[in-house]
């Protein structure tokens, strides 16, 4: 199943009638007309409404809510509405709630925290999920499920340390096997029950939080299990509405790159990927691009929906900026370009009080359609009309894959040593940025993707190498490709235990490559590389590496290593293997992701620009989109690379003719 089949690019977003009376529902179709509004996502915190007590079921407002859409002509993304629990249900139920890292019991409040493994919430949630579709099912403004809301978290409770036990029965068998994937000989902690197996958390493995676990190989499971048992409440939802409504796509929001869950393992279940993009502070526009095609690559390439971003501010942090004019069109755009098949907001309408009064909302408590944030917003509204069915369903032609994994990423930040100052997000950005600013588009998969569409294939921080992954990406350059891969790589298997070979493990052969000690040094430690006329840096750390077959691209500046390798490239079959010891400042992984993509002609027409972006989309019906992205504040003046009309304008140009984008500004190209 994919996602909701719809005319247009769906545009609207989270919306909250029930927090105001009808008169002011009025007045939300009135401007949502104004905007060109034609989808509202519901019932997202609506639980205690619907279900005000253990045996009573109100959907009066609900009906309403849907029907007034209908009436209108709008659809809905339906919530389930499980992710804020009612009051009565904890009071009633006290296990629902969660009990947190440092092993406190929490008592009624706040949202997205209810205990995953208890039998009340679960059979809560999936009455409540089983009435919404038997009444719902057959609505016609329904358009997609929303189970749920952000899942995330984990619970430390009696009950998910049982949870936790049948789990690890299913995926150790033996306790003999678990003894030996967890390596418990060390620090005498061989298990010989599995009821002797506790949650790592504060009381028990870790010191000083989260990430600091005296067995990884505990932790990593405990990630695994928590990912798994929320799963299985998103799941048990699905089945609830599937025994009334077998059609409607379902979906539940994520949140991009988030640490705490293995989308990766969710991704089979969804019908279609959606998530809530809300970009950290001064984060260069690589980075919610990255998330988008982290979101992309979970149904092999098929669209996504956003399903959340503000139109103007946040109000969870400590300062929360507004996006500045021409930011939000460009930002939607972005997402458009990346794979998007959906715009969505929250929210429609700010709310009253709580803590979320002061985030943006399309109609602020005023209730104004003249304010500049309204005025943007119909804007776009307008422009996705025009858009039409044009990016619907279109797929991003990608030759570059960039690996994600999620254990890599969970094993490379609980690790003791070398260094916590790697951050796996980091260093895999700084790849996705050269290969994106240099106009590569990138497809962003997990360790198992099929990689044969790919020339090449950039693997940073690859700390955990599991099953066939090496084969695989030799077979990447036997067959001409580009492998790239990085320091702390290689270094693990699935239980996070050493490999008993030469570093970097079963990629040494590939990468030829032997490291044998690494240096690991303050952030302000930096050794100078010299790479063919580009002089740049290094930090955090700094692996020694021994040739075996491979040649040096750059050496070390600096200290007893210094002239011996820190990026070398091993020919191999008909392609490549290159490997980065060391974390290259960014021009320095530009110029060897540069020189990667020059090798494959993958350069994108506008490289040399610098703040330009371009993605291309591939229409069902064969139409080949460039989208062109102006990151900067000032006009871009170009040159057209190919002939091709605009679709936001319809102006047409030919090869070689000027072309002008606006101070942020965008252009959709039909390349013909
Ligand atoms: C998340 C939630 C929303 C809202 C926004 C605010 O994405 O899903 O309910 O709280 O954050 O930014
Ligand atoms: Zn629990």
């Amino acid at each position: 199943m994919t996602a909701p089949r719809t005319p247009k690019i769906p545009y609207g977003g989270d919306y909250n009638p029930e927090q105001w009376p009808e008169t002011v529902w009025d007045e939300d179709h009135r401007l949502f007309d104004r905007a060109g509004i034609d989808t509202l996502t519901v019932g997202v915190f609506s639980w205690s409404l619907t279900q005000p007590a253990e045996d009573t079921y109100d959907l009066t407002v609900l009906d309403r809510i849907l029907d007034r859409a209908a009436a209108e002509g709008r659809r809905v993304c339906l919530a389930t509405g499980t992710a804020a629990l009612p009051p009565w249900l904890a009071k009633r139920h006290p296990e629902v709630n969660r009990t947190d890292f440092e092993g406190r019991r929490h008592r009624y409040g706040q949202r997205h925290n209810f205990c995953p493994s208890s039998p009340a919430y679960q059979k809560a949630a999936t009455a409540l999920a089983s009435r919404l579709a038997e009444r719902y099912a057959e609505h016609p403004a329904l358009l997609g499920w929303h189970i749920n809301n952000e899942y995330g978290g984990a619970c430390y409770c009696d009950l998910c340390a049982a949870a936790f036990r049948t789990w690890l029965r299913a995926r150790h068998g033996t306790l003999d096997a678990l003894n030996d994937a967890w390596c418990t000989t060390f620090w005498s902690h061989r298990y010989t029950a599995f009821d002797e197996i506790e949650p790592p958390n504060a009381l028990t493995e870790h010191w000083r939080g989260p990430d600091h676990t005296a067995f990884q190989g505990i932790t990593l499971d405990y990630h695994r299990f928590t990912t798994d048992a929320l799963l299985g409440c998103f799941l048990a939802e699905k089945d609830a509405i599937r025994a009334h409504d077998p059609d409607t796509p379902v979906t539940t929001n994520f949140m991009g790159m988030f640490r705490p869950l293995d989308y990766h393992r969710w991704a089979p279940h969804l019908d279609f990927a959606s998530w809530d993009s809300y970009p950290p502070l001064d984060a260069p526009p690589t980075w919610p691009a990255l998330a988008h095609d982290l979101m992309r690559g979970l149904k092999d390439g098929a669209p996504f929906w956003l399903m959340e971003q503000t139109p103007s501010t946040t109000a969870c942090r400590d300062v929360n900026p507004l996006r500045r004019p021409g930011e939000l069109r460009l930002a939607t755009f972005q997402a458009i370009a990346h794979g998007a098949d959906a715009a969505l907001y929250f929210q429609m309408r700010a709310s009253r009080g709580a803590c979320e009064k002061y985030h943006g909302a399309v109609i602020g408590h005023a209730g104004r359609d003249d304010t500049r944030v309204f005025r943007e917003v119909a804007g776009l509204g307008r422009e996705l009309q025009l858009l039409g069915a044009a990016t619907l369903g279109a797929r991003t032609p990608a030759r570059t894959a960039l690996l994600f994994d999620w254990d890599s990423w969970w094993a490379l930040e609980i690790s003791d040593g070398p260094s916590r100052l790697v951050r796996y997000q980091e260093v895999v950005h700084a790849y996705y940025r050269a290969a994106r600013e240099a106009g590569a588009d990138v497809d962003v998969v997990p360790v198992t993707a099929d990689l044969t569409p790919y020339a090449v294939v950039l693997a940073p921080v690859l700390h955990m190498v599991k099953g066939d992954l090496a084969t695989r990406l030799e077979a990447v350059t036997e067959r001409g490709g580009t492998v790239l891969t990085t320091f702390l790589s290689g270094r693990a298997d699935e239980h996070d235990r050493a490999f008993l070979t030469d570093v970097p493990g079963p990629l040494a052969p590939l990468m030829g490559v032997r490291v044998d000690e690494w240096d690991a040094r303050p952030q302000d430690v930096v050794q100078p590389i010299a790479m063919g006329g580009l002089r740049t840096e290094a930090r955090l750390v700094f692996e020694l590496v021994r040739s075996r077959g491979a040649e040096p691209v750059a050496t070390y500046g600096a200290d007893f290593y210094a002239g011996t390798p820190a990026v070398t490239r091993h020919p191999y079959g008909a392609g490549e293997a290159w490997y980065v010891a060391t974390a290259l400042d960014q021009p320095g992984v530009d110029w060897v992701v540069r020189r990667i993509l020059t090798r494959h002609a993958l350069l994108g027409p506008y490289a040399g620009h610098a703040g330009l972006e371009t993605a291309t989309r591939t229409a069902p019906d064969g139409k080949r989109l460039l989208f062109l992205l102006n990151h900067t504040p000032d006009p871009a003046h170009l040159t057209a690379h190919t002939s091709a009309t605009d679709l936001l304008t319809g102006k047409r140009f030919e090869k070689g003719e000027p072309l002008t984008l606006d101070p942020l500004g965008t252009a959709v190209l039909h390349v013909q």
